[in-house]
């Protein structure tokens, strides 16, 4: 699908903030069990996991020694089209070797981006390794990577809001919405 030179605007709403809210806490209570008593570095992917990451960590019980650090990495740019290739942009602080990862996406489209994440950080032995991700499109899958915690699966249409953006529009709106040609 190929949404280069489409003068898009706001359709209707896919996912509305009360329901990502009641997922996010859903999630979090997930992480919160597995992680009690431990150490946790949530690792974002910039720019559009940033809302996701920082909902998500507020609702982590305080058990979990929850650390934050981020990755940025090229992603579709202005086109929304994948080209398939991962370049790394921004590398995490964190020495990963011993420590509790996840991973935490936006939306897993492909899953190029995630698959290659994994394989590099994969290399640097973390202790353990997950990932978290808000929305899945099945349909468009061509890499294997699995995710650890999901959040919705959706159709194979183009969503923004919540911090998922179209040529870096609409990452600040609370609900996802879909868009439309106009
Ligand atoms: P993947 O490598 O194809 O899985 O691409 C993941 C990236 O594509 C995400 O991090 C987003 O930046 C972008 N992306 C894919 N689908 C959408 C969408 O519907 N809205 C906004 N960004 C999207």
């Amino acid at each position: 699908m190929t949404w280069i030179n489409a003068s898009l605007k706001l359709g209707d709403i896919l996912l509305p903030r009360e329901r990502i809210n009641e997922r996010v806490a859903e999630i979090a209570g997930d992480i919160s069990r597995e992680y009690a008593g431990e150490r946790v570095v949530v690792v974002g992917v910039l720019k559009g996991a940033v809302i996701f990451m920082a909902d998500l960590v507020r609702v982590i019980d305080d058990s979990v020694d929850v650390r934050m650090d981020f990755m940025a990495v090229s992603s579709y740019g202005d086109s929304s089209t994948s080209s398939g290739a991962v370049k790394i942009i921004k590398d995490m602080d964190t020495f990963a070797e011993d420590e509790h990862i996840i991973l935490v996406e936006d939306i897993m489209d492909t899953g190029l981006t995630l698959s290659y994440l994994k394989e590099m950080l994969m290399t640097r032995n973390p202790r353990s390794f997950k990932t978290c991700v808000l929305l899945e499109k099945p349909e468009r899958k061509k890499a294997e990577c699995a995710i650890d915690y999901r959040g919705f699966e959706i159709p194979d249409k183009f969503v923004v809001g919540y911090g998922l953006d179209y040529a870096g529009k609409w990452r600040n709106l609370s609900d996802i919405w879909h868009v439309v040609e106009g």
